[in-house]
């Protein structure tokens, strides 16, 4: 099946909410990488030997079948083939998960079709074949435009490498974006500006701007416990966060998520059904799940280990480890987790039927008199630009 888009959706018109249809979208984990960075606490593994790709597709498939089971008459707004390395996958295999994916539920005429790829020369020798398979939006781990620091991220390409990957994508595909991390050891915001400032001259409609996060058990961890890595510290990482809003907005592409941004019209629909507490189904090794079913939202997650996982599908039909019933106030907590980091912010209303419980106004007001939330006369309540680096105290305290 070769889903078609020749330009993204309702591109230039500005993001509405959609709370009465948040959507339906399909993950697919491929959890290898060629080397492990040492920054990633990513579900990602490093083999030896090639991996049979039709045992994988066969697996998938299965995965699919049974979620489809659970969740029958939805049509599928996006299918995000996420890592590991997506870029590894032969083409093949691509499109035999996206038709299974088709023989499962109805697809959206428009449905949107991200891969994540590595910005190799290697993979961008795959990218007509992913275009062919279906895929029309591409997503690139760029993460920074500085070689020395492309090494010091384990990264196997260089800038020159990656903007060639880049410009190649934009030929191919309707939709691109590309990945930075800031606040990375040592960076200035001298530097991160004009970097930043670079980078927009190369961006297409989206960019996803990620501030280094010190993941437990990574690389990056034990050196930054033995004092060998030292990374910005609040006032420059606060400092920093700033300048990427006032920069990236100045290009026309404002943040309409914490670390996502995008010309109005080409956000990713499929972060968008997370972020608006839609449905989607999760396959591949380590994938999450929230899906509807008739006794309410299930919280669903696969086994990890790749190998383990292709045994546990192969005899019981699922890779699932997790599938419990959310509790209406756990449905709260998720719902405002997920829909404050939208600068569209979250309606009260359906804050209130998910948890069956009402928002405290006192402690919106308390929030909003501090200028870290605003609220609208038809009940959306937004967290502020100011507000927008507290936003997991934000979330506890209006959960509270
Ligand atoms: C699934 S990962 C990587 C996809 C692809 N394998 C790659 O490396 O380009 C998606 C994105 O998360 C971001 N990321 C991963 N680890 C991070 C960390 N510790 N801090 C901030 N961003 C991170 C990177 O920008 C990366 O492109
Ligand atoms: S950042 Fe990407 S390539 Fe590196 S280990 Fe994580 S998933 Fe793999």
């Amino acid at each position: 099946m070769t889903i078609e888009t020749s330009a993204p959706p309702e591109a230039g018109a500005p993001l509405r909410p959609n709370d009465a249809d948040p959507g339906f979208g399909v993950y697919v984990h491929w959890p290898f990488c060629l080397a492990k960075c040492p920054y990633c606490d990513f579900n990602s593994h490093v083999r030896a030997t090639p991996i049979d790709e039709e045992r994988f597709v066969a697996a998938l498939s299965a995965e699919l079948a049974h979620r489809a089971a659970a969740t029958p008459g939805r049509t599928v707004r996006s299918i995000f083939f996420g890592g590991g390395t997506p870029s590894l996958m032969r083409p093949q295999t691509v499109q035999s998960v996206i038709d299974a994916v088709a023989a499962n539920w109805s697809v959206e005429a428009d449905a949107e079709v991200t891969l994540e790829a590595n910005p190799t020369s290697v993979e961008a020798g795959r990218f007509r074949g992913y275009r062919a398979a279906g895929v029309n939006r591409l997503s690139l781990g760029v993460q920074a435009l500085d070689d020395a620091d492309l090494k010091a991220l384990g990264r196997r390409h260089d800038v020159a490498e990656a903007i060639e990957a880049v410009r190649i994508a934009a030929s191919i595909f309707p939709r691109t974006s590309f990945d930075l991390i800031y606040a990375r050891p040592g960076q200035s915001e001298k530097a991160w500006r004009a970097e930043l400032s670079r980078a927009m001259k190369l961006a297409g409609e989206h960019l996803s701007l990620y501030q280094l996060t010190i993941e437990p058990e990574t690389i990056f961890e034990g050196l930054w416990r033995a004092g060998k890595l030292t990374i910005p510290d609040e006032e420059l990482a606060r400092a920093l966060f700033d300048a990427t809003q006032e920069i990236a907005e100045g290009a026309g592409l404002p943040a309409y998520e914490v670390s996502n941004h995008a010309r109005p019209g080409a956000e990713s629909r499929h972060n968008l059904v997370y972020w608006r507490y839609g449905e989607y189904a999760g396959v591949g090794p380590g994938a999450h799940g929230r899906l509807v079913t008739p006794e309410g939202r299930r919280a669903q997650a696969t086994e990890k280990h790749p190998e383990m996982w292709l045994t546990q599908v192969e005899s019981e039909g699922h890779g699932l480890v997790e599938n419990a019933p959310l509790t209406a106030e756990e449905q709260g907590d998720e719902f405002l987790l997920m829909g404050l980091r939208l600068r569209e912010g979250v309606d009260r209303a359906r804050f209130e039927a998910l948890s069956g419980r009402p928002l405290q106004q006192r402690h919106i007001d308390d929030l909003a008199a501090e200028g870290f939330v605003e609220e609208d006369d038809r009940g959306r309540i937004r967290v502020t630009h100011a507000g927008m680096p507290l936003l997991d105290s934000i979330v506890a305290d209006l959960a509270a």
